[in-house]
């Protein structure tokens, strides 16, 4: 996270691959919804590892409402059709010790069931889904 949001060269690779013609399709006709993603019709999960600063910026936490990082990336892939996204982030990076550490810890577990997780859920799909 930098300044609240995405450091730029997130940002520029958001703005590449967020491409109408390409991942993202207009139909005019429809008229409610004239976008569609390309990625629409496929179950392609997102992970997004991140690491702040300060802390409490996960949903419910004190901060939350600081954290234009995670719902920024959510809207633009959700755009384009990709709607499962997983964050995990470090909190505590400035302060650093045993609170940085406690953070570590419980992000690599968080890691771990998650991967345990998309193993179990996406093992067995079209090996398209991680293209
Ligand atoms: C330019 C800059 C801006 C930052 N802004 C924030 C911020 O808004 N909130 C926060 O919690 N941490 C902020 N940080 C701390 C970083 O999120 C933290 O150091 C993170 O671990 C950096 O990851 P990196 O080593 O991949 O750059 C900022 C760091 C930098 C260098």
């Amino acid at each position: 996270m930098y300044n609240f949001g995405m450091p730029s060269s997130l940002k520029a690779w958001i703005d590449h691959i967020v491409r109408l013609g390409r991942t993202l399709h207009y139909t005019p006709e429809v008229k409610d919804h004239p976008f569609t993603g390309a990625f629409a019709d496929r179950n392609v999960p997102v992970v997004v590892l991140s690491s702040r600063g300060d802390h409490g910026m996960d949903p419910g936490g004190i901060y939350a409402h600081m954290n234009h990082l995670d719902p920024a990336i959510a809207t633009a892939l959700g755009f384009i059709g990709l709607h499962d996204i997983r964050s995990i982030a470090v909190e505590h990076q400035s302060q650093g010790g045993e609170p940085l550490a406690q953070s570590v810890r419980s992000s690599l577990s968080a890691t771990t069931r998650l991967v345990d997780d998309l193993l179990r859920t996406h093992a067995s799909t079209d090996s398209r889904s991680f293209a």
